[in-house]
């Protein structure tokens, strides 16, 4: 099958082409506009982001599509993320793909955006397939998922705040770094001395056992309280300013590394698989490898460009649903938030 899919659920307008089957799924073509105009906001606007998208989801899908080498007919499904995300900034991508669909006659299909994630790091990696233990690090997702199979999925955490990504932006921004911060900080924290600051890694402790609530769940917005308490108490912040980035990413990765291993322990699986923006840390997967060697379990990040928002991941998954006979009807919409398809709250019983 030969899939179109459709990514708008925030600031990148992206459109790909992936052919063959959900078992082995081959790219054709990924393009993906980032809106920086958000950056003179120092953060996402809802209408600009619409209106952007309005403008660039025909020339992104005709570039697409150029760049597999077919036309619209050659197309047999169209899949578009619907949740969640800016609804505003959804619904362009979600009434495009319902007319181009309705005007070829072919099926659209809704895919939810954190399983699109899922799906990224299988594109580039053939054996980052199930079962695995799936950490999703976005900005505005953290999520700590078991992966049995695909469209099983089983929420073992998530942050009880901020997610991890929000983190590294507020904190970018407490540091007077531009938007979006994550790769700032990563590059700061590279020449921070992580003996100068230390902050508590946040919700982790030696005495959490299997079961209590806290054991797999996060929690970043305290930490960047405490970044926002060393900066006021620094002295001479310009050049306190790389070992803060490093003392916060210290905190953010150890949490994040500790609790995925924790539960790849737990389900006893051999794979982790890291997903979502904050996945494009070369901190955080040297810091998951090391980690995972110690269990003999391997970890396979997706590269910059399938990590952050992008349409191949959603017509990845679209591709495994539709290979299922999935179909979304006319009443196909956009939500803001809803939850993944398939998804368990293994967490339940305990919280
Ligand atoms: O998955 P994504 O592109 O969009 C959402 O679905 O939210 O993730 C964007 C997030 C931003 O918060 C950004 O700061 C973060 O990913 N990010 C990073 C890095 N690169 C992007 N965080 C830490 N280190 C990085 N190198
Ligand atoms: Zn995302």
């Amino acid at each position: 099958m030969r899939i179109l899919g459709i990514e708008s659920s925030c600031d990148e307008t992206s459109a790909a082409v992936v052919s063959g089957t959900a078992a082995a799924p081959s790219l054709e073509s990924l393009v993906i506009l980032s809106q920086d105009v958000h950056r003179i906001f120092g953060g996402v606007v809802p209408e600009i982001a619409s209106r952007e998208h309005l403008t660039a989801v025909v020339p992104v899908t005709r570039q697409a599509l150029a760049d597999a080498g077919c036309a619209l007919g050659d197309i047999e499904a169209i899949a578009v993320t619907h949740a969640p995300g800016l609804v505003g900034a959804l619904l362009v991508g979600v009434s495009y793909a319902k007319s181009l669909a309705q005007s070829l006659g072919i099926p659209v299909l809704g895919v939810h955006h954190m399983e699109g994630h899922l799906f990224a790091t299988a594109l580039e990696h053939p054996t980052a397939t199930p079962p695995f233990t799936a950490l999703l690090v976005s900005g505005g997702h953290t999520m700590l998922v078991d992966v049995p199979e695909w469209g099983a999925y089983r929420l073992l955490g998530e942050t009880r705040d901020d997610a991890a990504g929000e983190a590294f932006d507020k904190t970018a921004k407490l540091l007077g770094l531009p938007y979006p911060g994550g790769r700032h900080i990563e590059a700061l924290a590279r020449s921070g001395d992580p003996t100068r600051f230390r902050f508590a890694r946040p919700m982790l402790h030696g005495g959490q056992r299997p079961g209590d609530a806290d054991y797999y769940d996060l929690s970043f917005s305290g930490l960047k309280t405490a970044v926002l308490h060393a900066v006021r108490a620094s002295a001479d912040l310009e050049s306190d300013r790389p070992h803060l980035a490093r003392a916060f990413q210290d905190a953010v990765l150890e949490t994040l590394v500790a609790k995925t291993l924790r539960a790849a322990r737990a389900e006893a699986r051999t794979r982790i698989v890291l997903g979502g923006g904050v996945a494009c840390n070369r901190a955080l997967v040297t810091a998951m490898e090391a980690a995972a060697r110690e269990i003999g379990a391997t970890v396979f990040a997706p590269s910059v460009r399938l990590a952050t928002d992008n349409a191949a991941m959603i017509a990845a998954a679209g591709l495994f649903r539709l290979e299922r006979g999935e179909r979304s009807g006319p009443e196909l919409n956009a939500h803001s938030s809803r939850p993944m398809p398939g998804l368990i709250d293994a967490g339940a019983a305990t919280h």
